[in-house]
């Protein structure tokens, strides 16, 4: 039985001085857990996380990086470079960002195929919008949006980890129910059952409005493997709390 897996994403959060407390406070609650965590930190805070994390459990993480490998790219931020902080996980391909910076399924492919190049694990997003599931096509959205990653890393598929967020869900409060959100779990860890026979070594998350009160019964479920935290994850007590439910 893999263990569970609870990811932070700061998003554009934070300053140095509440990365401190948090991140101590979060080291300090990790001793008794028995799940693999991580925090997702804005680009400017890796050295600072580094730092605060050396020596615990608590693994550090990004929330995006360049497809190139380095050059003219200004403002991006290549996989060595993250390498260098001692990231362990990036995030590609949330739907803030195909949202707000037009990120196609091919470019996150791509964002994913670097990661792994560089011994990094992608958390790959995808879920589909409340529109998109009212009109029936939910699992239409995420087996293309998977597909994509399929395509590109298929020979090593297992080692990515899948964050399943509804886009509707997101930072509203709205929580896809246990059920809801297993329906949608079965179906990816199908489609990479159907890529690679180690499917079960993929993380498959569920992200959106997962919170302390919530976490223990969307943990329960059989094929989520943990959890993709924004909001909750900015606030020790309730972290460590979805961290304790996962353990
Ligand atoms: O990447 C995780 C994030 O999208 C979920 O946000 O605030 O709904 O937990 P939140």
């Amino acid at each position: 039985m893999k263990q569970k897996l609870i990811a932070g994403n700061w998003k554009m959060n934070g300053s140095i001085e509440a990365n401190d407390a948090l991140v101590r406070a979060v080291v300090a609650g990790l001793a008794e857990s028995r799940c693999l965590a991580a925090v997702c930190v804005p680009a400017p805070y890796l050295a600072q996380v580094q730092v605060l994390r050396h020596g615990s459990r608590l693994e550090l993480g990004a929330q995006d990086l360049s497809a190139h490998e380095q050059g003219a790219y200004t403002g991006e931020v290549s996989a060595a470079m993250l390498k260098e902080f001692g990231v362990r996980y990036v995030i590609v391909g949330h739907s803030e960002r195909r949202q707000y910076h037009g990120e196609t399924d091919d470019l996150v492919a791509e964002k994913a195929r670097i990661a792994l190049a560089h011994g990094i694990t992608p958390i790959v997003c995808l879920g589909e919008t409340m529109a998109e599931r009212e009109a029936g096509q939910t699992e239409a959205v995420v087996k293309r949006q998977l597909a994509a990653v399929i395509h590109t890393n298929g020979h090593c598929i297992s080692e990515i980890a899948v964050a399943y967020e509804p886009v509707w869900a997101i930072g509203t409060g709205k929580t896809a129910t246990p059920e809801q959100a297993q329906q949608v779990h079965a179906v990816l860890r199908a489609q990479l059952h159907a890529a690679t026979p180690q499917s079960d070594r993929v993380h498959i998350l569920y992200g959106g409005s997962m919170n302390a009160a919530n976490a223990r019964s969307l943990l329960s479920q059989p094929d989520i493997d943990g959890g993709l935290i924004g909001g909750a994850s900015l606030k020790s007590a309730d972290f460590l709390q979805i961290i304790s439910a996962a353990s």
